[in-house]
């Protein structure tokens, strides 16, 4: 099939000045090999019409802002090609399960809100939040920027390697956007946020793991989630949040039988 030259995009547009209804609206723009669906939105933004509202910033799915809704998948849109949506009309839509503020823009606050109580940052042993990290001087002798051998927050490439594919999240968003249990069950705290727990969790440094249990071991942290799946699929950077609610399912269960056979309680 030959390229074409030109390719529609319908795009969902949601302007609550002028209607409480969304709608989509139909854009012709040249089809270029290399343009991904960002690049059409920005051609539309910039050539036919300025009023659509999105979302992105880096252009190289670094930043994860950009997600949206292409076809019905949830994608970077500036990872989406448009050659891969061909005939067209390529469907264009807000991520599903967040409120949608303005055309392709979601209301964002109630994920904020959820990462936040995971608290994901390093814990530091007794103290606050980042407490207790490494830094100090080169050893004698060291080259600069050497670790200090004292440093104590040294890891080896196991330990890295425990949590390491939870750092790639970039809070795109997509997790949430194919998982069921998120329409379902608004107060779930969602897979990257549970996939972030665990990434300081699995953290050899972070002594944290107390404080995001009340939350990750409530009836709406790891619990509502049925093992679908789709969150470890869509997810651009390879992590894996399936997996690591199931890691904690059993790590929870683990801890309060532990505590029903010492008497203590959870
Ligand atoms: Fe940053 Fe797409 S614009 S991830």
């Amino acid at each position: 099939m030959s390229a074409p030259e030109a390719v529609e995009l319908e795009v969902f547009r949601y302007r609550p000045e002028r209607s409480d209804e969304p709608e989509m609206e139909r854009y012709e723009i040249p089809f270029r090999p290399d343009w991904t669906v960002l690049d059409g939105l920005n051609h539309v933004k910039e050539e036919l019409d300025g009023t659509l509202s999105y979302r992105w910033s880096c252009r190289m799915g670094v930043c994860g802002s950009c997600g949206l809704e292409v076809d019905g998948e949830p994608v970077l849109s500036c990872a989406a090609y448009l050659e891969d949506h061909l005939p067209g009309p390529i469907r264009v839509g807000p991520l599903r399960g967040f409120p949608v503020i303005r055309d392709l823009v979601g209301d964002i606050s109630d994920f904020v809100a959820k990462l936040e109580r995971v608290k994901p940052w390093i814990i530091g042993e007794g103290e606050g939040a980042g407490a207790g990290r490494g830094g100090g001087a080169a050893p004698d002798g060291a080259p600069d920027g050497a670790p200090d051998p004292g440093e104590p927050h040294r890891q080896t490439p196991a330990e890295l390697a425990e949590y390491d594919q939870y750092s790639h999240c970039i809070n795109c968003l997509l997790c949430y956007a194919a998982c069921p249990i998120h329409e379902l069950a608004p107060g779930f705290l969602g897979p990257a946020a549970i996939a972030l727990a665990q990434r300081y969790n699995l953290d050899s440094r972070d002594r944290g793991a107390e404080d995001r249990r009340v939350v990750l071991a409530a009836r709406d942290g790891v619990w509502p989630c049925t093992f679908v799946g789709e969150c470890s699929s869509v997810c651009p950077k390879g992590v894996d949040p399936a997996g690591a609610i199931q890691r904690y399912k059993v790590t929870a269960a683990r801890q309060w039988f532990s505590a029903l056979v010492s008497g203590g309680e959870r």
